[in-house]
């Protein structure tokens, strides 16, 4: 592990450093099957991505007719998505998840190492803020990385945390295993679909 500057994954330096030295053990390298699946039975929705570091989920939902954006406050990230997106970098906006107004109605957000990304003391901020942007019917789609280590990230949730901080405003649609994991989740990671109520 690289010793690095910035220790705080609250500040887009801290992003910032890891792509920049390229240490991203979170990237997958790619779109996982769960959302291939899923994409394949769903019809096309205006999705956010937040969080989306490389993006490739960004050009796959597009090139399948999805009008999708793409959200990163590290200009780093940004940085490195659009330079793999071709034409479909101007999709993928720098913006704090925290702040951003989307500017249409979504039909989903999908999660993918977002939250897990944030210490666990943000996290009802982050159930707050998805709760804001989905209006009824809409879902949260993605992966969710459950673990029980105190140091992270990633910051792992429990099932109970989850359903805690989800079941007020969310209902669990789907909730399956995830087969194609890369190591940092292998193991750790379920697929779920959660509908705002
Ligand atoms: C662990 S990476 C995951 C990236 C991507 N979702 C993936 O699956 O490869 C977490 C990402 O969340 C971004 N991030 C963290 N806090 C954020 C915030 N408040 N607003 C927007 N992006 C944020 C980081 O810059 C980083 O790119």
């Amino acid at each position: 592990m690289p010793e690095f500057d910035s220790r705080d994954p609250l500040t887009p330096a801290f992003w910032d450093e890891r792509f920049e030295r390229g240490f991203t053990p979170w990237n997958r390298g790619g779109v996982p099957q769960a959302l291939r699946d899923f994409a394949a039975r769903a019809g096309a929705k205006t999705v956010l991505i937040p969080g989306c570091g490389a993006a490739y989920e960004l050009a796959f939902l597009s090139e399948l007719g999805w009008d999708a954006t793409a959200i990163d406050f590290s200009p780093a990230a940004v940085a490195t998505a659009k330079a793999g997106l071709g034409k479909w970098a101007g999709r993928v906006v720098e913006a704090d998840f925290f702040k951003y107004a989307p500017s249409k109605p979504l039909d989903m957000i999908y999660e993918r190492a977002f939250l897990c990304a944030l210490p666990r003391a943000m996290w009802p901020q982050v159930a707050a803020r998805w709760a804001e942007l989905l209006a009824p019917g809409a879902l949260l789609a993605g992966f969710f990385f459950f673990d029980t280590v105190a140091k992270g990230p990633p910051f792992g949730i429990t099932r109970e945390r989850l359903d805690e901080l989800l079941s007020t405003n969310f209902e669990c649609i789907e909730d399956a295993a995830v087969s194609d994991s890369i190591p940092v989740f292998e193991g750790k990671e379920r697929w779920m679909i959660w509908r705002r109520r």
